[in-house]
């Protein structure tokens, strides 16, 4: 019995009649169930259903306009232990992406802070349009749940991605999100993200194309199992919403390395994912310099190398695990770095491979260490991949655990 509290909201795609069923599968686990529904949602399934079958008034908008008594967002968004969006049509999506407030759906999505689960369900087009895929993003990047919509025959007669999961789908991502393991619980997490940028003057810098997007996901991943994870990110694009996360913007490598060094000495796992800049300028310019001669050259110093300095002071009770982007020889380099910066285990990333590195939502990896065989994974979701990572972590804890080395 998964006896939560469990918000259903629904959105107007013509899936909306199978948010009848999810309503039942929750009701049988034991759940309370309240539904808040879009003015349009109401074209393609009765408030009386969703009424009889969670056996609590529908919810539509802000105030009941016959008795005038209020419809409190932030209320409902208190009450939940879990919000699930489905059907998610493109545009509530895309609306919940931007922070459109302008229905109580969405304003119960911005005050909710139970985790919030999405079904989208969408014309296949739609679905793959690249402002749909970049909506979808951005809520997985704030950590909400996306449950992926399936191929099949949509109600256009077209064939193709975009029909909303099963319920029994939807409802067994529920239940295994409360029932997972908090296997990293009480178990402090220091991961390191993004580039980091040198300054050169006011207006320049050196950098590099890294999307933060991997430590992001392995924050999420630890998070959600239980860590208190402190993220040292530099600049990125990305939004954290965790209570989990303690998240610190740096720019530069020294800035990371001073925050690094602070909150290694309490962590028990250190995850060194961020792609720091290997040289800074000597001197930074407080005035932009201006173009003068034909050549120009900027004499540049090593940056701290963050994990293999961390690595020299590591203890035998703490996990480090770096990462290798290689374009050539990748195991050898990868090899290298491992005994170089005393890592555990190295993630091994090729450029060569297709939707692997940076900026991509994909990535391949190869896991590297030393007493054992390297662990090919296929393409997957960056998200997927934190997984394989922080299951590895989870492995090697319970091997040191058992006196393995
Ligand atoms: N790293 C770091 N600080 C640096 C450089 C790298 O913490 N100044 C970490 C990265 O986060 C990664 C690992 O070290 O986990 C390897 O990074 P990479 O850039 O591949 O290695 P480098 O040592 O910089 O070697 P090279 O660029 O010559 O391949």
């Amino acid at each position: 019995m998964l006896k939560k509290n469990i918000l259903l909201g629904i959105t107007g795609g013509i899936a909306a009649y199978k948010a009848a069923i999810i309503v039942r599968l929750l009701i049988k686990l034991g759940c309370n169930v309240k539904v808040v529904l879009s003015e349009k949602a109401k074209h393609f399934i009765t408030p009386l259903t969703l009424a009889t079958l969670s056996k609590n008034p529908i919810l539509v908008d802000f105030f009941d306009p016959e008795n005038g008594s209020w419809n409190s967002h932030v209320d409902l968004g208190l009450w939940a232990d879990a919000y699930i969006i489905a059907p998610a049509t493109a545009n509530s999506l895309s609306k919940m992406a931007l922070g459109v407030a302008d229905n109580l759906l969405l304003t119960t999505y911005l005050s909710a802070r139970c985790p919030v689960f999405f079904a989208p369900t969408m014309d296949l087009d739609m679905y793959k349009h690249p402002a749909t895929q970049k909506n979808i993003n951005t809520l997985i990047e704030r950590g909400n749940i996306c449950i992926e919509a399936q191929s099949g025959e949509l109600a256009s007669g077209l064939e193709g991605k975009g029909r909303m999961a099963e319920p029994d789908t939807i409802v067994r991502k529920i239940t295994d999100f409360f029932e997972a393991k908090l296997d990293f619980l009480n178990k402090n997490v220091l991961i390191t993200a993004g580039p980091t940028y040198e300054h050169i003057d006011p207006v320049r810098f050196i950098g590099n194309y890294s999307s933060g997007k991997m430590g992001f996901a392995i924050a999420q991943e630890f998070a959600n199992r239980g860590a208190n994870v402190t993220l040292v990110s530099g600049p990125v694009n990305i939004s954290t919403i965790n209570n989990n996360i303690n998240r610190i913007d740096v720019t530069s490598a020294n800035e990371m390395y001073e925050q690094a060094e602070k909150h290694f000495h309490n962590a028990n796992i250190a995850v060194f994912a961020a792609a720091v800049a290997d040289y800074m300028p000597v001197i930074q310019a407080d005035e932009k310099i201006k173009k003068s001669s034909e050549n120009f050259t900027l004499q540049l110093k090593k940056t701290p190398d963050i994990a293999k300095l961390l690595g020299e002071i590591k203890r035998n009770d703490q996990i480090n695990v770096g990462f290798a982007l290689e374009t050539n020889d990748e195991v050898v380099n990868a090899k290298e770095k491992l005994i170089k910066k005393n890592f555990d285990f190295v993630v091994l990333n090729s450029l060569k491979d297709e939707g692997a590195g940076f900026n991509h939502d994909t990535n391949k990896i190869t896991i590297i260490s030393n007493n054992a065989k390297p662990i090919m994974y296929p393409l997957k979701s960056k998200q997927q991949v934190a997984v394989d990572i922080v299951n590895n972590i989870f492995k090697k804890i319970t091997s040191i655990q058992n006196g393995q080395k």
